[in-house]
This record gives structure tokens, sequence and C-alpha cells, in this order.
């Protein structure tokens, strides 16, 4: 029968394990797709089979998952060298750039996966797109202080920019209380949600470099040229591994 998009996430995240050897630091990736490779390494730590690897979380859900599942805990100052990270992504470009952070989780991704020595990347083939951005929004972290400020002036670099919106990432109302709340990230941040109506088109470094100049932005969720590996899931069964 038809793999569900769950197991085809499990196919690819199994794939990826199999390039872990004993003694490796390994960055751990956030998401659905990153905690079945979370499983899947407890379970070969358990049984032995991977001496001397622990790991570096690149999230307070991932640190918490992979301490229940038995993977020792390293923080990202002291790791020393992290030979291998795996992680999902939202989308991925032809040239193997992402997008990633709609769940929530991009800054720590961004410092653990950009400081290793090889980024594997597991996605089912829904995440595969023309262009950065055609799927949903592409997150940027901001500080707290000023928010709607830097909105708007994260609004003022795409003025004129047909279908472009942009708006602060918020979670529903409390019980009780009529106001949302933003959304606040493990480092204390806000996340403003950019939109693209077909994606981004234009220079994605330059638009990378720009967003990175507002003072106010801490970091943004299009991760360029970071992939090393990319491991697509099909749903006809087949796992393409691309370099
Ligand atoms: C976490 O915020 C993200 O960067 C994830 O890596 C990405 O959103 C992929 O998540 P799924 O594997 O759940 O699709």
């Amino acid at each position: 029968g038809k793999l569900t998009q769950d197991e085809l996430k499990r196919v690819a995240a199994h794939r990826a394990v199999e390039f872990v050897e004993p003694g490796m630091t390994l960055g751990l990736g956030t998401g659905s797709t990153a905690a079945h490779a979370l499983d899947r390494l407890g379970e070969l730590l358990r049984a032995g089979a991977l001496p001397g690897v622990a790991g570096v979380p690149t999230s307070l859900k991932t640190e918490a998952h992979a301490a229940r599942t038995g993977i020792p805990l390293l923080p990202l100052a002291g790791a020393g060298r992290i030979h291998l990270s795996i992680d999902g992504a939202d989308e991925v470009d032809p040239d193997l750039n992402l997008v990633k952070g709609r769940g929530g989780s991009l800054l720590r991704e961004k410092m653990i996966e950009g400081a290793g020595d090889r980024f594997v990347v597991i996605v089912d083939e829904s995440k595969l797109v023309p262009r950065l951005g055609c799927t949903g929004a592409v997150p940027v972290e901001v500080v707290p202080f000023g928010a709607p400020h830097t909105l708007g002036l994260i609004r003022n670099l795409f003025d004129g920019l047909a279908g472009f919106h942009a708006r602060l990432r918020t979670v529903p109302a409390a019980e009780g209380k009529e106001e949302e709340a933003p959304f606040v990230t493990d480092n204390g941040n806000y996340i403003v949600e950019m939109f693209f109506d077909d994606g981004i088109r234009g220079d994605l470094r330059d638009i990378s470099d720009r967003l990175l100049r507002i003072t106010g932005v801490v970091e943004h969720g299009m991760f360029l040229g970071m992939a090393t590996t990319v491991i697509v899931a099909n749903k006809d069964g087949t796992v393409a591994v691309i370099n």
C-alpha cells in the first residue's frame, strides 16, 4: 500500500541515521521528521550499536525528546567538532537552499547546523519547491523590543512587491483573554512571518544580507548553501539522496 506522509518522513530519517558512525557528535534537528531520527538513534544507542555518539539539540523540544530517548547531550559550546547534523526542512529548492523554522525553531538550528562538517536534510517529496517561499511563511526571528517597528522595516524591504505581506506570528488567545499573544521562541524572541505570492524571485543572498542588516532582526529561516545532502522520500517508495 501507499505510505503516509509520516511514514515517508520516517523513511528519510532512517536513511540519514545510516550515516551516523560510532564516536560522532551530531546536530539534532527539530520537527516531526527529525523526531523520527531521534527515535531511531535512541534505538541504536540502546542496542549498543553507536558507542560514543552524542548530540547537540537545536531546540528545547529536541533536548527533551533526545533526553527521553537516551541520547547523551552536549551544549554547543564545548561540543567540539560536530561531524553531522540531521534535520527536516519546510522547503527545499533545486539548489538545496531551504526554508526552515515554520515550527518555530531556526536560530539554534542555524547556529548548530552551520557549525558542523556535514548537514543532511530529510524530507518527503512534498517539501521540494521551485522557489523558496512557495508554500508558506518564511520566518524571521526578531527581538521583542520594538517588534512592530522591526516588522515595518521588513515590510519596507519588499515595498511594492505584489503579493508580499508580513505579520507577527501569534498564538491563540489564552482562556478568558481577549488578545492573541506573540509566539515566543526558545530564545525569548518573536517571529515575523513573510509571505510571497509565488515564492521569492531575486537574489536570495542579497535578500538575506538585507534582512540581517536590519537592527532588531536576529536571524531568518532561509538556509542558503548549508545543506550538504538532501534525502527525499518519494510517494512511489523510492528514496533519492542528493548531494
Ligand atoms: C523547526 O521549526 C523547523 O525548522 C523544522 O525543521 C522544519 O519546520 C521541518 O519540520 P517538519 O519535519 O515537522 O516538517
